[in-house]
């Protein structure tokens, strides 16, 4: 297909493809920065308006076929930014928690934060098991904010684990399968997920769910974070639709067949 008869990419509501919607969606928040400095705004005005784009993300999501939602909210490289910005992110949790928690509990979202506990407050700790146990009996939509999250630091945690457990005699050298392991990631009960969406014109992963994202398809969009809002997100879907998932294998039918 020649590039001009491409249907455009921002907005485009092709549905082309015969593959399920994504049941699993990951987001790499980015572009709060560039976002606030083409306003002459401080950053930290450009990660509020980050939170508001979570929000309308979060709702649009349910009604799109959607089951899983992860979003990279502070990655464990974050640190190395300046402590004032880094003070801001650590309160973008409060922030959101305080203003949302109530809804998401209500209207049946299961949360999970993800990440390395250490470093984090004993308040924002505090919260995060809160916003957890308010929400663990929900089914109905799951949203799992990556927060001090590092996809090798997450990997080597999971190795560590399974090291000690090898040492204590609970478990052999031999016991470990990709199964296992996974189940050993803080993503553990989550199905890996079927896009990662990166806003922003950056295309790469940034150490985002590393493992998990063996199959996943990539979807780069040229909108920064805080714009972001349903139609962008129907704009991936739209996207992911168009892509031919075969998983290594030849045909589709294949992979019925071997369920
Ligand atoms: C995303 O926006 C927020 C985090 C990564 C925590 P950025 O702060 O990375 O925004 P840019 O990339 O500078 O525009
Ligand atoms: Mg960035």
């Amino acid at each position: 297909m020649a590039a001009a008869d491409k249907p455009p990419f921002a907005g485009a509501t092709t549905t082309e493809g015969s593959h399920a919607p994504p049941l699993h969606v990951a987001v790499v928040m980015d572009g709060n920065g560039r976002w606030a400095k083409q306003r002459g705004l401080p950053r930290s005005l450009g990660h509020r308006a980050g939170v508001e784009a979570l929000k309308r993300t979060v709702s649009a999501a349910p009604g799109l076929g959607i089951g899983w939602l992860t979003v990279f909210g502070f990655s464990t490289e974050n640190w190395s930014r300046p402590a004032a910005e880094v003070a801001e992110l650590m309160a973008l949790p409060k922030r959101y928690f305080e203003s949302d928690i109530g809804r998401l509990e209500r209207e049946g979202v299961r949360v999970r934060v993800i990440g390395r506990r250490e470093g984090l407050s004993t308040e924002l700790v505090r919260l995060v098991d809160d916003a957890q146990a308010r929400t663990d009996h929900n089914r109905i939509f799951n949203l799992n904010i990556a927060f001090n999250y590092g996809g090798q630091a997450d990997i080597s945690d999971a190795a560590r684990r399974f090291a000690e457990e090898v040492a204590a005699g609970r478990k052999a050298p031999g016991d470990l399968d990709e199964a296992m392991f996974g189940g050993l990631l803080a993503t553990a009960g989550s199905p890996p997920p079927d896009v990662i969406v990166r806003p922003s014109g950056e295309q790469r992963l940034s150490n985002f769910l590393l493992w998990e994202a063996a199959y996943a398809e990539l979807v780069f969009q040229d909108v920064l974070w805080p714009d972001y809002g349903e139609e962008h997100l129907k704009a991936a879907l739209a996207e992911f639709a168009k892509r031919d998932r075969r998983y290594g294998a030849v045909v589709a039918d294949d992979i019925l067949a071997a369920g």
